[in-house]
């Protein structure tokens, strides 16, 4: 069976006082039977790490593949580890639009994630655009076949289906939407490999998306920063 997963994406918000949501959702998930990551900005990872956390693991959000360079402004797999990281998230949307990362740039991250003992949470997703031109399942499998590397395991890697359009647009994947994707990932991942959902995942919406075979957990963007929205998130996981 798949470890179900909430985890969440705090993206390029942040700042150290805000680490008592880190505190207040790990107190409001204790017990759960889901696993619960909160992919924190590469400097707030370390701050995090010394607090008194029982159940909540800290994530990156990027790593470089190499493990040191001159690649200014850039994070290795390395630091984030010894910050105190133990995911990181490779091939986000807003990695692959804002910087041109490739599938080939994903592929190497998610290599260094591994070297350094990191499990990477992988993120694939469609356009508008390529969805509306039916090429939603080819996109996918095109960026699953580029971006995961030979050796993927349920442990290493967990597989994030992100479609763009609903990335902070309040426009959720329909349950059907997500079931014929989820679907065709599980038959091209294998059976042990946790498939998350994220894209506009709210408390209201998480049940239904939940409830589908192939979505083990979410990964989560703006419901992530509030202890209030994420804890319900994570609550209807464990209770999926
Ligand atoms: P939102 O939940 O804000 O739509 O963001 C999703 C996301 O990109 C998580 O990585």
């Amino acid at each position: 069976m798949p470890q179900k997963y909430a985890a969440g994406n705090w993206k390029m918000n942040g700042l150290v006082s805000d680490l008592t949501d880190v505190l207040e959702i790990d107190a409001g998930v204790e017990g759960l039977t889901c696993k619960t990551i909160i992919c924190l900005p590469a400097t707030l990872i370390y701050a995090a790490d010394g607090d008194p956390r029982q159940t909540v693991e800290i994530g990156g959000q990027y790593c470089h593949p190499a493990i040191s360079g001159a690649h200014t402004g850039d994070v290795s797999a390395e630091m984030l580890a010894e910050a105190g990281a133990t995911y990181v998230i490779t091939g986000h949307s807003e990695r692959r639009t804002d910087h041109g990362e490739t599938d080939a740039d994903v592929r190497a991250q998610t290599e260094a994630a591994w070297r350094a003992g990191l499990t990477a949470i992988l993120c694939i997703g469609e356009t508008l655009a390529q969805r509306e031109a039916g090429e939603t399942l080819a996109v996918l499998t095109d960026q699953l076949k580029g971006s995961l590397p030979e050796g993927a395991t349920p442990e290493n890697t967990i597989i994030a289906y992100e479609p763009v359009w609903a990335i902070g647009t309040g426009k959720v994947a329909t349950p059907d939407q997500v079931a014929e994707v989820h679907d065709a990932l599980r038959a091209q991942a294998g059976a042990d490999m946790s498939l998350l959902y994220g894209g506009s995942v709210k408390a209201a919406n998480a049940a239904e998306l939940f409830a589908l075979t192939n979505v083990d957990g979410a990964l989560v963007g703006g419901a992530s920063l509030k202890a209030a929205d994420f804890v319900p998130i994570a609550q209807a996981l464990a209770a999926s």
